[in-house]
């Protein structure tokens, strides 16, 4: 019998070309993986069931490159994809590695690095579009301080949004199929960040220019560094429609950004993650901005992508599972989740429906004593995850 946690295109499992290529880099230690060349990582996850690859622009093609060396690049890369059927469904820019942007990107304090980060920004736009990529996806590593005094965060703002309203309109101008997706993340590399958590950033989408054509790229270990609910972060963005890309990784709360390997920690929290996705039925990628531990070789790498998506998939499993065991929907019965889809008032907002809420007459005693089978529920969903159900 074929096994069935096989990944195939039909999941839409995407990676970086930064992640399956990280060389191992820590603030502490030099590479310890050769580069991997992007043709090569197109031909082994394709042979791995992945559906796509994304990149920054300079992955792609390195900062300093000839007009002659880009087409050269950009060739084979297309040969790799037509050869593979693999896609590139999502691209993004580099506005962090090079030192003129040590102190901001869309929101340096210096109206000319700004306005060469987004200018960079509309080259990279026309790359990704160049290669039929339909999001873009926006994480502002440098936008950021570590001395508040330099940096009054209403006018950063400000830039950023300026940067982002530019952003948009070339694409307009350009008559691109293109959607941004703001990444947000609360530190690393700087102290702090500007949209720190998914709640900042959809906030910061109302007060766009085109807000309709800018969502979220939500990244599980972003979130988990604050100690928050992925979960719910991806729920809120689902609930608003802003959930346009997502980056799948594991992290441990409160460390720096570890960007593990999918469900190397926080198996629970994956698990609810997956369960929310298949269940709400988001036609999106799958995408993993993770990389495999500094002690692989290249071995180790393709084990890292491989357990990525077969994780996701046995938690789809899972999922499914869940969905049709009895006796974790008699738990859920218990526990009311059918009356959180009733209105609270079922009159609406009508003046009479206001009248007759304020003349309502619970008894309170019998409503507090009420348990809510909680614990059981919850344990059901371990057994569920530790594979005894
Ligand atoms: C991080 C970020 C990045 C971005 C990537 C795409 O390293 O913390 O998650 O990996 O996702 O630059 O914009
Ligand atoms: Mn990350
Ligand atoms: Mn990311």
């Amino acid at each position: 019998m074929a096994d069935p946690y096989t990944p195939e295109p039909a999941h839409h499992f995407t990676f970086g070309l930064w992640t399956v290529g990280n060389p191992g880099r820590d603030p502490f230690g030099h590479e310890t993986r050769p580069p991997l060349d992007p043709v090569e990582a197109v031909h082994k996850l394709a042979e791995l069931g992945a559906y796509g690859v994304n990149f920054h622009d300079d992955d792609l093609i390195p900062p300093g490159s000839s007009e002659d060396e880009r087409n050269s690049i950009l060739k084979r890369f297309r040969r790799a994809l037509d050869d593979t059927g693999m896609v590139v469904p999502m691209a993004t820019t580099n506005l962090f590695s090079n030192p003129v942007f040590k102190e901001g990107a869309f929101t340096a304090n210096d109206p000319e690095v700004r306005r060469y980060a987004v200018a960079k920004t509309l080259r990279a736009i026309d790359l990704g579009a160049e290669l039929g990529a339909t999001t873009y996806v926006m994480w502002g590593g440098r936008e950021g301080v570590e001395a508040e005094a330099a940096k009054p965060v209403g006018a950063a703002l400000d830039r950023y949004a300026e940067a982002v309203n530019l952003c948009c309109a070339a694409i307009r101008q350009r008559g691109y199929d293109l959607r941004i997706a703001l990444e947000p993340k609360p530190n690393e590399p700087r102290g702090d960040l500007l949209l720190p958590t998914v709640g900042h950033a959809l906030a910061f989408i109302g007060e766009l220019e085109w807000p309709e054509m800018v969502g979220l790229n939500p990244e599980f270990a972003h979130e988990t560094m604050s100690g928050l609910s992925f979960h719910q972060g991806v729920a809120q963005a689902l609930w608003h429609d802003k959930l346009f890309h997502i980056d799948l990784n594991a992290q441990r709360i409160g460390r720096y950004d570890q960007d593990f390997r999918f469900g190397a920690e926080g198996i629970r929290d994956a698990f609810y993650l997956v369960k929310l996705l298949e269940d709400s039925g988001w036609d999106g990628m799958r995408h993993f901005d993770a990389h495999a531990y500094r002690t692989e070789d290249r071995e180790g790498v393709w084990d890292f992508a491989r357990g990525c998506m077969r994780t996701y998939l046995i938690l789809a499993e899972k999922a499914r599972r869940f969905a049709d065991d009895p006796e974790i929907a008699e738990a859920m019965a218990t526990a009311g989740v059918d009356g959180l889809h009733q209105p609270t008032s079922p009159g609406g907002l009508s003046s009479e429906a206001l009248d007759e809420l304020r003349a309502g007459e619970p008894d309170l005693e019998a409503l507090a004593a009420r348990g809510a089978g909680h614990e059981r529920l919850d344990q059901l969903v371990t057994e569920l995850l530790l594979g005894v159900r």
